[in-house]
């Protein structure tokens, strides 16, 4: 069985690619700050925490850097928020990818629109996202074959960070301007991740695919 470590898979988008990956037979692994089931305690933030948490899962053939912070968190300084963002995925891969993963391996970054496709609020969060888009496509042009490496884009996704927002005035402005006419489902985002980690996605390297119902292409 094929293992898949998914960050920050205790809520919302990586909860959803975790059950999804199970559903399809993967041994999904959580790291999450917050304990579950089947998953550790591992902060993607501190190298030693992720090099044991790597010694101690085998051999993984999958990745999913879905962990973290909210662009409507605790502020957060410029350079810390890009260290939390783009940073902590380069770490959790390049621990990865020190461990050898076979041939066939693929990782998945979660980015957001708010990165390389409109700006908002947190400059942090969007510089740390177009970085996170930029580092996929590092990796897609340095590690393939072996590995293919790509990333999503989600829109605005009804997950508990986001809350109470599809009922705020922006949030109901954001549905009605999508052409799906309905915020996006953690498990929308999940389906594109397993997409892209599988063997349907054999040449698939170095995309960044949006998630957003056609928000962006609509605005
Ligand atoms: N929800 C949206 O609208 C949306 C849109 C675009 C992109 N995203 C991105 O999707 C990803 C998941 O977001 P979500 O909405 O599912 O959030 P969420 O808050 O529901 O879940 C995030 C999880 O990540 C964990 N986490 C945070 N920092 C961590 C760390 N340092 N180490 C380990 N785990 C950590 C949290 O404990 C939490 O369980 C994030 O990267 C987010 O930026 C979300």
């Amino acid at each position: 069985m094929d293992t898949v470590i998914v960050t920050g898979g205790a809520s919302g988008i990586g909860a959803a690619v975790a059950r999804l990956a199970a559903e399809q037979g993967l041994r999904a692994v959580v790291w999450d700050l917050v304990a579950v089931d089947g998953g550790s305690v591992v902060n993607v933030r501190d190298p030693e925490a992720v090099a044991a948490a790597f010694a101690a899962a085998g051999p993984v053939r999958y990745l999913v850097n879905n962990a973290g912070p909210a662009s409507g968190g605790p502020a957060l300084a410029f350079t810390d928020g890009l260290a939390a963002t783009a940073g902590s995925m380069e770490l959790v891969t390049s621990a990865w990818l020190a461990t050898g993963p076979p041939e066939g391996s693929a990782v998945v970054n979660v980015a957001s629109v708010a990165g390389n496709l409109v700006g908002t609020d947190s400059a942090w969060y969007s510089a740390g996202k177009a970085a996170i888009a930029g580092y996929t496509r590092h990796l897609a042009t340095r590690i393939a074959p072996r590995v293919r490496a790509n990333a999503v884009a989600p829109g605005f996704i009804d997950t508990p960070r986001m809350a109470g927002f599809a009922d705020s005035a922006l949030g109901r402005s954001l549905i009605e301007r999508n052409p799906m006419g309905r915020a996006g489902r953690p498990e929308d985002v999940a389906a594109a991740v397993l997409f892209l980690l599988s063997p349907a996605a054999a040449y698939v390297n170095g995309v960044l695919l949006p998630v957003d119902g056609g928000w962006t292409v609509s605005q």
